[in-house]
């Protein structure tokens, strides 16, 4: 082995062990930032490592003027426009951006495998398992990702599903399926090949067409871990360790992180796979017990009721994102706490549209941990809270979850409708993710303050402030 090759193995570990301290680090909120600024130095390490190891004698041989051209442009532009992609993103457009780069990472995984099967067929013995499954969970992971991210942006709201669409996904994966084992068995056809990228890619778009409302976290996180176990597969058929060990590690984070959102929401992730559920009564935008006179409350009447309350409950949602409302929102806290009113955070696993996506924001606004609770754990203290107070959270506080027949069905919610009385600072009547009404707005201990989140509670630490000192 040649002094560059040791060197390289060893940059490829150095990369691996920083990817792994890396995830440690994000255990905590406190060190996260650290742990992926060793991340994305680990893997600078390793895509340095492997351009070395390229120009390299061996590698060399294989390279000419034109592909060195193609692997620099394309490290330059894809290196520049992620970086420019995630400094510019809108907090509340970073779901769409995660979605993107799974699909890439599950595209260019499936490359990778196309592309050696196609240079050489015959050479596939120790590797045409990994080529296989690379290529299936790669397109699959393409095309759903691509799919999700235009869904999470707004450009296919509504859950899609047709007569035969379960046939449909059966047919496509039995394509796949069959079409992998007569590759690992020896056919050396490039027909058999595209039949089983092209039925991947299907089976990736009919898998996430009748997914919706509440129910697109488990498949973004599900999408996740298929990236990671293509950008492994892809590992193993090129014999580099660093994308195994990457790739590993993504597929195992993520598939945790699956199971989490699935538990959370009281799902099956065979049934996501499988397209089971998140078309059950879509389009039902009316819910049962929805309809009924609404409250309107005004600003000080809402501050008197929070600023004289022993208990308050804060619930955030998707709106305080939208509406970058996290500082306001940690003032008003502190000025009711300053008051000696008991202040908790309650955190619903899905509010939002990312996971721990509550949490990234309350923290970034430096609202203490111990005040943030988790659903299991604040869920039986509604009961002795005198103001519930929901901001820009709409799906994770619906009771209609507790009944059968709607987009929501099932999925564990915030007990919001426990508390004394509830106060809700949203703009309109409109519905959530989901497009479901909320009937919590009509219980009769419901009051609706109407306003922009950054507005409304800038306006409630004032008026606090002002009426009680
Ligand atoms: P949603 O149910 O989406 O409701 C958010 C509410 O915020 C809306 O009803 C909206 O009402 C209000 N809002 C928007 N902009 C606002 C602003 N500037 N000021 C005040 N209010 C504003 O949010 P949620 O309760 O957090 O539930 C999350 C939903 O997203 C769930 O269905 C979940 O399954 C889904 N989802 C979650 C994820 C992850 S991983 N967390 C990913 C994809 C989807 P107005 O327009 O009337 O103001």
């Amino acid at each position: 082995m040649s002094k560059v090759e040791i060197g390289i193995r060893f940059a490829s570990l150095f990369g691996a062990a920083c990817f792994v301290l890396g995830l440690h680090f994000m255990n905590s909120p406190a060190t996260a930032r650290r742990g992926n600024q060793l991340s994305a130095f680990g893997m600078l390490v390793a895509v340095v490592a492997v351009l070395i190891g390229v120009g390299d004698s061996q590698g060399a041989a294989h390279m000419n003027a034109t592909r060195w051209g193609v692997l620099l442009a394309g490290t330059l532009i894809g290196g520049a426009y992620g970086l420019y992609s995630a400094r510019t993103v809108q907090m509340t457009n970073m779901p769409q951006l995660v979605s993107l780069f799974n699909a890439v990472g599950g595209g260019a995984a499936a490359l990778i495998a196309v592309t050696e099967y196609h240079l050489d067929p015959h050479v596939l013995a120790g590797t045409a398992t990994a080529t296989v499954l690379d290529i299936v969970i790669g397109g699959v992971t393409f095309s759903g990702s691509v799919l999700a991210a235009a869904k999470l942006q707004g450009y296919l709201s509504k859950p899609v599903s047709f007569a035969g669409s379960r046939l449909a996904s059966g047919v496509v994966a039995l394509a796949a399926v069959g079409g992998g084992v007569w590759i690992v068995a020896g056919a050396h056809n490039q027909l058999v090949l595209l039949g089983v990228v092209i039925a991947a890619v299907l089976f990736g778009v009919l898998m996430v067409l009748p997914i919706g409302g509440a129910d697109m976290p488990v498949v973004i996180s599900l999408l996740n871990a298929f990236t990671g176990t293509a950008v492994a597969m892809a590992g193993f058929v090129l014999g580099n360790v660093i994308l195994v060990i990457a790739g590993a590690l993504v597929g195992a984070s993520g598939g945790i992180l699956t199971k989490l959102m699935a538990s959370a929401m009281n799902r099956s992730v065979l049934n996501i796979i499988a397209g089971g559920f998140g078309t059950g009564a879509v389009g039902t935008a009316a819910v049962e017990g929805a309809g009924g006179p609404v409250k309107s409350i005004a600003v000080d009447d809402a501050a008197l009721q929070m600023a004289y309350a022993s208990k308050v409950i804060i619930v955030p949602g998707y709106g305080l994102a939208a509406a970058q409302a996290q500082h306001e929102c940690r003032e008003l806290g502190e000025v009711l706490e300053a008051r000696g009113v008991e202040v908790s955070y309650a955190i619903h696993p899905v509010a939002g549209r990312m996971p721990g996506h509550m949490n990234v924001l309350l923290a970034e606004a430096n609202v203490p941990y111990d005040q943030l609770k988790e659903m299991d754990e604040i869920n039986s203290e509604f009961d002795r809270a005198d103001v519930a107070l929901v901001v820009g959270a709409n799906d994770v506080t619906n009771p209609a979850a507790r009944r059968p027949g709607n987009a929501v069905s099932g999925m564990p919610i915030l007990d919001v409708d426990h508390a004394k009385s509830i106060i809700v600072v949203k703009r309109s009547m409109a519905s959530g993710y989901a497009g479901i009404d909320n009937e919590l707005y009509t219980d009769p201990k419901t009051s609706m303050f109407f306003t922009d989140a950054k507005k409304g509670l800038a306006s409630l630490v004032t008026a606090t402030k002002t009426l009680v000192g």
